[in-house]
């Protein structure tokens, strides 16, 4: 058996996206393009995959890191096209007699698809294989020339096309199988073209000048369609996006409003949940089976359980027990964990705490860097002072505590198991297991002559 390394082009300097941010790594249903091609090369079969990136964005990762996991990392300092980058690569080849090439702006494409390039290139014994396509707009591709026979003729980029060739509406999908030993031979006899980078597109004619060639189109021509400037960004997340709410219903989930939808590709959402419109659920979340998320929630980052009802609300980051119920109007911050059976009504803002199972947390409260035990209930208006405008401080409420309305829990503080905490309370000092306090300061209540109410009269 034959062996095969991938190159991926990934070094080009993004001018028609007129971005700060190389093209690679804007996203389509927020996974980056560079990590959409990735993933479509990562099961072909190749014993070495190499992608090739810009000084850019070496500078942006930092040289000690890499993208893409088990792949090899290529800079090529200055974008002098795409042949150039298959030559940077080259030269990181090992043992690989047969090279698969490809181009790292074209996330849909799949990796039957480009299993099917391998085997038409491995069956036909040639030194060059291309991917074709056939458009009904053909703009921007290079468009593939052929004879009158039929066969392959050239590859003409549309900057240097003429207008006939511009009508032709078979176009190169942007990825190749070559015979490596050939390609180390002939890579540099490519000249600079009338824009001044080299094409890797020329060495279609140096290889029907030399040996034999041969191609395979897409079976669906949405496969090819590239990301080149912001128009085809949006075309491509739309396709995208339409075929992860598809997998996404036939696996079991109810969709009530497609078309106002947003799933990310890495999502995973169990059977017998159902969306409302509105929803957007971003990269990293996982959602239980049999929840509800309701209108306009924004959910990313986040593990839910089973049965748990969102309603209107942002949920970043957090870990949500099973049968918790949030919202409406409810913001879950990152490092939020909640157990089961977790309560949290309009208007609350949790931030990096963890409540115990059965706690509630019903209207316009805060808590953040906090610890919060088992039935715990937390009053309207109550919050957690967390921040003494110099660091953050962490309460801990015990099980089973009371916090009456509009408390102020001023951190670092411990309030004991079972205490309660009056209406309108400033928490200044921690509160011992069952005792009752109130006031400004918050003062013990069990001791008539402490009590705010007998101190008035
Ligand atoms: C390229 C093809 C075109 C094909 C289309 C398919 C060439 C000359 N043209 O055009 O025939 O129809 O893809 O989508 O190959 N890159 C580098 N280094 C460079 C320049 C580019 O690594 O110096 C990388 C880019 O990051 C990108 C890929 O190569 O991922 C293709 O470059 P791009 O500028 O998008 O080429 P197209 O104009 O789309
Ligand atoms: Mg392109």
């Amino acid at each position: 058996m034959s062996e095969w390394a991938t190159i991926i082009l990934a070094g080009g300097t993004s001018t028609r996206m007129k971005s700060k941010l190389p093209k690679v790594l804007h996203t389509v249903c927020g996974r980056s393009l560079l990590k959409h091609v990735s993933s479509a090369v990562s099961d072909i079969g190749s014993s070495q995959t190499i992608y090739v990136e810009s000084s850019k964005l070496t500078e942006l990762h930092g040289a000690n890191e890499n993208l893409v996991k088990g792949f090899e990392v290529v800079v090529q300092p200055e974008p002098l096209g795409t042949a150039d980058a298959v030559k940077k690569a080259l030269s990181s080849v090992n043992r690989a007699e047969n090279l698969i090439v490809g181009v790292a702006d074209t996330p849909l494409l799949s990796s039957s698809t480009i299993k099917s390039l391998k085997d038409c290139h491995l069956n036909s014994g040639v030194v060059m294989t291309v991917l074709t396509a056939h458009v009904e707009d053909p703009s921007g591709f290079g468009r593939i020339v052929r004879d009158d026979h039929g066969e392959l003729s050239r590859i003409v980029e549309e900057s240097v096309s003429c207008e006939k060739v511009k009508q032709i509406k078979e176009v190169n999908a942007g990825w190749y199988c070559f015979n490596t030993h050939w390609l180390r031979n002939h890579i540099n006899k490519i000249t600079k073209s009338l824009t001044g980078e080299f094409f890797l597109t020329d060495l279609l004619t140096e290889a029907k000048n030399t040996s034999k060639v041969a191609s395979v189109s897409v079976k669906d021509p949405i496969e090819a369609l590239g990301v080149n400037d912001r128009v085809q960004l949006a075309r491509v997340e739309k396709e995208m996006r339409n075929r992860v709410l598809n997998l996404t219903m036939l696996s079991g989930v109810t969709i009530r409003d497609p078309l106002t939808t947003y799933i990310d590709v890495d999502v995973v959402i169990g059977r017998d949940t159902v969306l409302l419109p509105g929803v957007h659920i971003g990269a990293g979340t996982s959602i239980g089976e049999n929840c509800y998320v309701g209108p306009n929630s924004i959910l990313s980052g986040c593990t839910l359980g089973d049965s748990v009802k969102i309603e209107s609300s942002f949920v970043t980051d957090a870990t949500i027990g099973d049968n918790n119920i949030i919202g409406p109007f409810s913001r879950i911050r990152p490092g939020t964990v909640t157990e089961s059976h977790v309560s949290i009504g309009n208007y609350a803002e949790i931030k990096n705490s963890h409540i115990g199972m059965g706690s509630k947390i019903g209207h316009f409260s805060y808590i953040g860097d906090a610890q919060l035990g088992k039935n715990v209930n937390v009053g309207a208006g109550a919050i957690t002072a967390n921040f003494d405008g110099f660091k953050k401080n962490r309460t801990e409420i015990c099980d089973d505590v009371f916090i009456g309305s509009n408390s102020v829990i001023v951190a670092p503080r411990v309030i004991g198991k079972g205490a309660l905490t009056g209406a309108g309370s400033v928490i200044v000092r921690d509160v011992k297991d069952g005792e009752r306090v109130a006031g400004v300061p918050a003062i013990t209540l069990n001791n008539p002559k402490q009590e705010w109410r007998s101190e008035k009269d």
